[in-house]
């Protein structure tokens, strides 16, 4: 009965992550790394609107003038539709994504788009599932989909994708230069591994982190930042090095690699430090944009 229902569209909004701490541990059986980091969901988005169809599943994606489309696939072997794939059953649906988030950026955006996904299909549909089964879903997808799905600031273990979230006391300003090309995560993975052959088998703990964020003071947490993927991103592109010490002179109290690079984020002191890294970095490099954390997961913006 449901599929001759034409069904209002529904638009979930999901959004781009940043690793607070990414301790990276040696390379596991499966490949994977195991991880102990802390998530935090930011203000860039991508929106995802999805509506039944009678015909086959079909994809449009848009994006903001900085974002790439080039590398995001429009056939089946898009992360969304991969999402809806494992979900739905028998039914079509069109999908259309409307990407803020850097593609290949270190960001979680195509992880962000899959959330976005089960969500928007969980809620399409009715179905009101609990929170264990979408998150196994997300699990299955890709090591932060989990987190997608939760947002605000999270410790990830396992692979990443056991998500438990954390106190954090602040409102933390932050200033995004993403790359005009991308960085593929295993090749950053891959190049940890030969940096590192010899690393611990438990990533470096997060808890002075979580500590620095309970304070809410931006100075304790800019100490504080560590991401084990930096080293390798740095080393396949050095010119992220120099960007960093020119977001730093411009006052930021840190600057880092997000996650697997390319896209570098600052941590500044408050709004006016924000606004003047923005406009010192601005001179520069023709995209750079602000943003706060922690931001709400997944959620339902227009049904
Ligand atoms: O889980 P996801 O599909 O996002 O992972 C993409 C790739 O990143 C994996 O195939 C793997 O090469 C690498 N990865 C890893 N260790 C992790 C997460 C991802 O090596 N914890």
């Amino acid at each position: 009965m449901r599929a001759q229902r034409a069904s209002k569209p529904l638009t979930v909004r999901a959004a781009a992550k940043i690793n607070l701490h990414l301790g990276v541990g040696r390379v596991r059986e499966d490949g994977f790394h195991p991880l102990d980091t802390v998530y935090q969901a930011i203000s860039l988005h991508d929106d995802l609107t999805l509506s039944e169809t009678p015909e086959g599943d079909s994809l449009t994606v848009l994006g903001s003038p900085y974002v790439d489309l080039r590398d995001v696939p429009t056939d089946a072997s898009n992360i969304a539709l991969k999402a809806l794939a494992e979900v739905s059953c028998g039914v079509g649906h069109d999908v259309a994504i409307s990407k803020q988030i850097p593609v290949a950026g270190g960001m979680a955006g195509g992880s962000a788009d899959a959330a976005a996904a089960l969500l928007a299909h969980d809620r399409l549909h009715d179905l009101r599932q609990p929170d264990e089964v979408l998150l196994s879903q997300a699990a299955r997808l890709g090591s932060d989909v989990p987190f997608s799905l939760v947002g605000g600031t999270a410790r990830g273990r396992g692979r990443g994708e056991v998500v438990e979230p954390v106190e954090d006391h602040g409102g933390w300003w932050w200033v995004v230069v993403p790359a005009a090309v991308g960085l593929s995560t295993p090749d950053v993975y891959r190049h940890f591994d030969r940096l590192h052959p010899d690393a611990p088998e438990t990533p470096a703990s997060a808890e002075p982190l979580l500590a620095a964020l309970a304070t809410a003071e931006p100075v304790r947490l800019a100490r504080v930042l560590h991401n084990d993927l930096q080293e390798p991103a740095i080393d396949l592109r050095p010119e992220l090095g120099t960007l960093i010490e020119r977001g730093e002179a411009e006052g930021a109290l840190r600057g880092m690699v997000s996650g697997s690079g390319p896209t570098c984020v600052f941590l500044c002191d408050s709004h006016e430090g924000s606004m003047a890294v923005f406009a010192g970095l601005s001179a520069t490099y023709d995209v750079v944009l602000p943003a706060l954390g922690p931001v709400a997961g997944a959620h339902v913006v227009v049904s």
